[in-house]
């Protein structure tokens, strides 16, 4: 086995040297998955291409969901339908990609048995949930293959769209571009009370991109700029488009790429009607035409279709790429319109007691440091609240989330120069793009213990742009 001396498109020597010694491990294992029933050939390219200028396209995946009590999660390659019978080799959550949908309640508690089926070393981490060191899936608690990991933990914050997805050392961007990542919901009254749409009419959309080889099977090719991949995926699905009526839908969108940021737009021109982002509900709906979201940022949507006739469609555009993500194809007629909702009031944070800057350096560095599993490179004082001020001096954009507790941005300078309306309420990722300046307010009062800053580009979290901080 010899060292991974690639050197990419940026000019620079990737250091993902673990990933790049098990690349070649990704499809050496199959496995149906349960969605992936039928007889598989030995040629699995049966994405023909279709007609010029036609797309077929395919119904959207719906992962199935489940409550977080006596859970067993197993991450293990599987065979995935990607739509229309193109199957692929992935990496999946109990062989469903994205994986199940766990939906909770506030106070409700989860136990979660988690088995590394993979061939290297894991752990799952819950992002945005707040718990305790040893609940949070963070790097130092990395289980070997066939080993299992035991979670216990209360669900203590309000509703929102959290997600799950692995965080072992250098190894997560691997983990999550060949197919690991799920939501996870959370609910409570204050969300109940709203009377927001359910059921059909409350549809996850988790959004990224891929490679496929030309065997049509996942392809994780990592660049240090981040990974850079060829086609959209839905919900694990190609081409999808979803059949809806003419009422009122919720969408749950989530940037679930390595680095890909999205510019959220529909053809039609129409506005989105923004309720909420990572942390939960905003105070004040919005409607916005263009919707900039970055790797491990959340959305809550309104959207009503309405305005359509039933066999009309409109799709759900990325902007900076061009590209088609979702057709929403209006099958059904139906009624309504966006609600004007009271939304809850979110108590700000205020008055902190001190001021922390963190440099995102280059690709690999915060501060000037290399990520050390072993070194805690700074305390927080429990219930404390801090202005945490990022900067950079180049290699944006920087999407940077915070493990243990939300934060409010309190503003942006430089560059984009604004905070934008889906910034607002609860964070736990905020994009940092070259010349700015952004500063949030933040106060760990749940749980003493480690945590982790990070560049959610994974790419640049696995080469080393994370720290290790400690709540005492
Ligand atoms: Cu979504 Cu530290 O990760
Ligand atoms: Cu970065």
């Amino acid at each position: 086995m010899t060292p991974v001396t690639d050197i990419d498109e940026d000019g620079e020597r990737l250091r993902l040297t673990r990933s790049g010694l098990l690349r070649g491990a990704a499809v050496s294992v199959v496995a149906l998955s349960a969605s992936g029933g039928a007889a598989l050939s030995s040629s699995r390219a049966r994405a023909a291409a279709p007609p010029k200028g036609t797309v077929t396209r395919y119904p959207l995946h719906l992962p199935p969901t489940t409550a977080p009590a006596s859970l067993t999660l197993a991450e293990a390659p599987a065979v995935v339908d990607l739509g229309g019978g193109s199957y692929s080799n992935v990496w999946a959550y109990n062989g469903f990609f994205p994986g199940p949908s766990i939906v909770a309640r506030s106070g409700d508690t989860a136990s979660i048995h988690l088995v590394n089926g993979l061939s290297e070393e894991t752990i799952t981490h819950w992002h945005g949930m707040i718990v305790d060191e040893r609940n949070d899936g963070g790097p130092r608690y990395a289980i070997a293959p066939g080993a299992s990991y035991d979670y216990a933990f209360t669900i203590n914050q309000r509703a929102c769209l959290n997600w799950y997805h692995p965080h072992p050392h250098m190894l997560t961007g691997e983990q999550v571009n060949l197919g690991l990542a799920g939501a996870f919901i959370v609910r409570d009254s204050v969300e109940d009370a709203l009377g927001l749409p359910f059921g059909a009419h409350e549809v996850p959309l988790i959004i990224r991109d891929a490679t496929l080889d030309s065997a049509g099977n996942l392809q994780y090719k990592p660049r240090s700029g981040g990974f850079d991949g060829q086609i959209p995926l839905v919900n694990g699905t190609r081409n999808p488009y979803l059949a809806v009526d003419q009422s009122v839908y919720r969408f749950r969108v989530l940037n679930g790429a390595n680095a890909r940021i999205f510019g959220l737009a529909l053809s039609s021109g129409a506005p989105f009607t923004l309720i909420g982002n990572d942390g939960g509900l905003l105070e004040t709906q919005t409607n916005l035409s263009r919707i900039d979201v970055a790797p491990a940022e959340r959305l809550d949507l309104l959207l009503s279709f309405a305005g359509l006739s039933v066999g009309q469609s409109v799709m759900l555009r990325d902007l900076r790429a061009g590209w088609d993500l979702l057709e929403f194809r209006v099958v059904a007629p139906g009624t309504g319109s966006v609600p004007t909702l009271s939304l809850p009031t979110i108590t700000k944070l205020s008055n902190p007691v001190t001021t922390r800057t963190f440099s995102f350096d280059g690709m690999s560095k915060i501060n000037g440091k290399l990520f050390d599993l072993n070194r805690i490179d700074f305390q927080v004082p429990f219930g404390q609240t801090e202005r945490w001020r990022f900067i950079t001096n180049g290699n944006a954009p920087h999407p940077v989330h915070i493990h243990g507790a939300s934060f409010q941005v309190q503003s942006r300078t430089g560059g984009r120069g604004q905070v934008f309306p889906w910034e607002r309420g609860w964070k736990d990722t905020v994009l940092l793009e070259d010349r700015e300046t952004v500063e949030v307010l933040i106060r760990f009062d749940a749980f003493r213990g480690k945590y982790l800053i990070h560049c959610h580009k994974l790419e640049h979290e696995d080469m080393g742009m994370m720290s290790n901080f400690e709540v005492v």
